[in-house]
């Protein structure tokens, strides 16, 4: 698929089919994710796999119970590093950059995932520390998105869109005619 079919083609799926994905399936979402950019190139995150479905099932209570997840063959937990972008760049890393590389990554991933037919949801809703907790994630890792991916069993309607002009607006420079007003 071309890049702009892909991400035409990608929408939040929360229905999956029982089959598995192939070990290179896997490689390619997750290259994908790590041709992502960085605040200075850091890749401050972790991805974490999750294919064991008792695990899977513990992960849906942290997501307060959305249990559609647990129809997905693999569950990726994508991380924010703080430490790792905080070394460099102090309070700002901690914050802001390793959440926008975590970020960055999960997207690439779910378009990754849509360019070979399968299916992801983006879930945002899920109680921190209980990831933390259930994953067992080392002091800094802090899950901003957990993504189950599968093949799809549903084909939702599209959710509608805000207009460009509504989302975009253009400042430019008062002329020296307005500004003088
Ligand atoms: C930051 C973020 C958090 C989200 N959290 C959830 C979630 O917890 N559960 C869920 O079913 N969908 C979640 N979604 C998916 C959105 O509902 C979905 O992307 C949006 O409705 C647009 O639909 P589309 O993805 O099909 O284009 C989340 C998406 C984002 C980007």
């Amino acid at each position: 698929m071309e890049l702009f079919e892909v991400i035409r083609a990608r929408q939040s799926v929360r229905a999956y089919q029982s089959r598995g994905i192939e070990a290179d399936q896997l490689n390619a979402i997750l290259s994908a994710a790590n041709q992502s950019p960085s605040a200075g190139n850091l890749q401050a995150y972790q991805i974490i796999l999750i294919r064991e479905q008792p695990l899977i099932r513990e992960l849906v209570k942290a997501t307060y119970n959305q249990d559609f997840i647990a129809q997905a063959p693999i569950v990726l937990v994508f991380c924010a590093d703080t430490e790792r972008s905080g070394a460099k760049y102090g309070e700002a890393g901690r914050r802001l950059f390793c959440v926008q590389d975590a970020t960055i990554a999960t997207a690439y991933a779910q378009l990754a995932a849509t360019a070979l037919g399968l299916a992801t949801c983006w879930i945002g809703a899920f109680d921190e520390k209980k990831v933390v907790g259930l994953l067992g994630l080392r002091t800094g890792l802090r899950p901003v998105a957990i993504l189950p991916v599968g093949w799809p069993a549903e084909s939702p309607p599209r959710t509608p869109r805000r207009s460009v002009d509504e989302l975009m607006s253009e400042v430019r420079r008062p002329t020296t005619e307005s500004a003088r007003g």
